[in-house]
Formats: structure tokens, sequence, C-alpha cells
């Protein structure tokens, strides 16, 4: 390994991962006149930014609560959030003259693109003196004495600190590994088990039979498992279900759970359906659920309930019963499909070993964790942006 520290060069902080967590971090540290060196194997910097929101990156929330954010321990991001809130980021975006607009339920995405929030973090690295190393891949990292020595693809260095904020294990093509698991354990730090989160459910060849065919069909719908209720709306494709309000139950899913849709809320089906009973007695039921639902659900759950015939024959069980499958569809998903496309991960870092106030872990000083790599995982929304601007702000200001 060639050493590209001849000099001795020690950094106040190397931080692990040019996303948006470790830019922020960066960012922060180097603005209080830290030196500070940013390492990631990847090609380009912060990615995920790139991509999110469809390409113009729904950065944060209008609405941030504890409440958005799912953990082991719900009360540890309060802190973080408290500090460098939504309003900060927001204050920051518009000194950039980055045009912004809210699209729906407090989300704020980019007018133009989400490249300009990566330039922002660019922009401002470079501005206050910290450097970004691409292609460097992070290889060992350990602990000598007062000093931490971080071994990459490009070279040996020293600093006073390490942050770890080489996010989770979503979308490995874009880089996501599992570095940050693993370093902690190295560290004796316990990390808590993880799984895809805001993915897509994926149906058994059995239930694809009757889906598949509705791939494209989108409702506003209810989702509910147990007492945690989304609604937002809901798609079928070609595997089995996506959209927000899929996107937002499937972090609260488990194997084998039901889940409890309504496809068609705010709609008393029983009288709408008694109506045109007594309107249309010569038209098809499934004719009668096209006025409620899109036309190809309502033929297709017709079909798969055995609803046919003219409205006249058709008896108040029968309505009600139609209502029921409509209001009150129960289904248990195969499985999601896992960190492929998800767009987080749940569990990992535990937060017991970790300060909510500085991010540093309690039993290795100089050793900091942020961002997705930690159990802390927003709904959809901007929320796990924020997060990562939090905690990286956290860790910026302790650095
Ligand atoms: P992030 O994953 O961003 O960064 C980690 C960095 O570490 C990467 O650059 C990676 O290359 C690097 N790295 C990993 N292992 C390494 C190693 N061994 N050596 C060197 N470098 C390594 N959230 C939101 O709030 N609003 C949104 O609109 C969206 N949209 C969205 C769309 C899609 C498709 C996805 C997948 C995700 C989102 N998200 C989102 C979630 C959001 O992108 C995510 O929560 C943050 O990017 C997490 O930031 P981090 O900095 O923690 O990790």
């Amino acid at each position: 390994m060639s050493n590209s520290n001849p000099a001795g060069k020690i950094w106040d902080a190397i931080i692990l991962g040019g996303g948006a967590a470790g830019l922020m971090a960066a960012i922060t540290a180097a603005k209080r006149g830290k030196q500070v060196l940013v390492l990631d194997h990847s090609k380009k910097p912060a990615e995920k930014i790139r991509i999110s929101g469809g390409g113009r990156c729904n950065f944060t929330n209008l609405d941030i609560k504890p409440k958005n954010y799912l953990s082991d321990n719900p009360r540890f991001c309060i802190s973080a959030l408290k500090r460098y809130t939504q309003n900060d980021f927001i204050k920051w975006v518009e000194s950039h003259h980055i045009r912004y607009h809210e699209k729906t339920l407090g989300q704020l995405f980019c007018n133009d693109s989400a490249q300009q929030i990566i330039d922002m973090l660019l922009g401002e690295l470079r501005a206050h003196g910290g450097e970004l190393r691409l292609h460097s891949q992070i290889k060992q990292v350990l602990r000598e004495g007062e000093l931490y020595s971080v071994a990459s693809s490009s070279g040996m260095e020293l600093a006073r600190a390490v942050v770890v904020a080489t996010g989770g294990k979503s979308i490995p093509k874009m880089g996501a590994t599992s570095f940050g698991y693993d370093l902690a354990k190295q560290f004796g730090i316990n990390v808590l088990p993880t799984r895809a989160a805001l993915v897509p459910f994926t149906f058994s060849e059995q239930q694809k039979l009757w889906s598949v065919p509705l791939s494209g069909v989108a409702v506003d719908a209810i989702v509910k498992i147990g007492k945690t209720v989304f609604r937002e709306g809901l798609l079928f494709t070609h595997r089995g279900l996506s959209g927000p309000s899929i996107l937002q139950i499937s972090s609260y899913w488990q194997e084998g759970v039901p889940v409890t849709i309504d496809l068609a809320p705010d709609v008393n089906i029983l009288e709408e359906l008694k109506k045109a009973r007594e309107e249309h007695p010569k038209q098809d039921i499934s004719n009668a659920l096209g006025h409620i639902l899109p036309k190809k659900l309502a033929k297709a759950i017709a079909a798969r309930d055995g609803l046919s015939g003219h409205m006249a024959t058709q008896s108040d069980k029968i309505l009600r019963k139609a209502e029921e499958n409509i209001h009150r569809w129960q289904i248990v998903p195969m499985g999601t499909e896992g960190y492929r496309t998800a767009e987080v991960t749940i569990g990992g870092i535990d937060t017991k070993e970790l300060s909510s106030k500085t991010m540093e872990a309690n039993n290795v000083p100089g050793l900091y964790f942020i961002g997705e790599v930690v159990d802390v995982t927003g709904h959809l929304g901007g929320y796990n942006f924020q997060w990562a601007w939090s905690s990286g702000y956290a860790a910026g200001m302790a650095l």
C-alpha cells in the first residue's frame, strides 16, 4: 500500500463515506477550522442524492418529528434533530439560490435538479478547505494510541477522529456496503439486525396470477399494520405492490404479517352500490364497481370474488361482502424487493452505543457514526436526508 502521507500529516478527522451525512459532517467541521478528509470508493460523491426524489431530491420535510423515525430507541434522534433543524437546512438551500417547492405532505423538492444540492455541498466543502478523495476503497481502520490509521486504496492516513458515514446496505449497485457495520463490530460496538425498508412488496406466483394484469394501476389507499396507518398512493407492479403508501408500511412489515388495505377510502361503497342497484338494475356489478375504482381493478376484483350478474340480482349480503373486500383487503406479501431497490436500511449501529449529542461511540473515543448506518430510519418524505444533515452536523460540531 502506498503512503500518501509521507510528511506525517495528522487530520483532525477522516470521514468514511462522501454521501449526505459524511459531507455534512465534513463541512461543519471544516467551517470550524478543522482539517478534514473525506474518503469514498465511488467515482462520484453523493450518488444517492443525485438519484433521490426522482432526480429532484426531497431534501427535507417541513414537519420533522421524532415520530417520523423508527429506531430501537425512538428518543435518540431528538437531540440532533433539534440542534440542526429542517429550517436550518432550508435557509442554507435558500442562501445558495436553489429554488424548491412543497410537493405534498410537507415534502420539499428542488425545482430543477438534485445536482444543485450536491454542488452546494461540494462547493462549501471546498470553500472551507475540506478535502474529498474519491476512488478510495477503505480497507482497514486501526486505533493506535490517541490516533486512528485509515488504510484505503489511495493510501494510508492518520487522524485524531474517524467518522463512519458509509450508509446502509440499500442499492449495492450504487456502492452500498456493509463496511460501517463490520467496522463497528471490529470495535466491539453492537449492531442491531438490519432489513430493507421503504421497499416494494413482492407477491407469490399464485397472488401474481391475479395482480400482474393490474400492473400500472394506481389508487389512493389507506394501508395498515396494527395501529400503524399511512394514506398515500398505491401502485400495482409486475412483482407485487409499490407506491408511497406501500413503501411507508414496508418499514413496519415482518415476514408473514398481514397488511390491510382500503382501496377506496372515503367512499361509502355499500350506499353507492345500493344506489346503483336502484337506478341501474341492469348494470353488471363489475361496471358498478368501475364507478368506485379504476375499471381494470374493479373487473379484477369482481372476477376474483365471484361477483357477476346484474345489479338487480345482488343481495345486500353480496354488496356488503364487496364493500368489505375493497375497504379491508388483507394480503400477506411473499416478501420485499430487498436491498436491490430499498430506499433505506432499518437497524444498524445500536444507538445505546452512541452519544445522542455528538454521535461519538461511548466506549471508543474519537469514533463517530452518522447517517443511515445508525439505527435511525425515517419515513418516506425527506426524513432520511434530514437525519443525515442533523446527525452529520452533530458530529461535525464535536470533532
Ligand atoms: P449514503 O448511502 O448516502 O452515503 C454513503 C457513502 O459511503 C456512499 O457515497 C458510498 O459510496 C460510501 N461507501 C460505502 N462503503 C464504502 C467503503 N467501504 N469505502 C468507501 N466508501 C464507501 N431520502 C430522503 O430523505 N429523500 C429522498 O428523496 C430520498 N430518495 C431516495 C431515493 C433512492 C432511490 C434511495 C436509494 C434512497 C433515497 N433516500 C431519500 C434515502 C437517502 O438517500 C439516504 O437515507 C441517505 O443517502 C443516507 O445518507 P448517508 O450519507 O448516511 O449514506
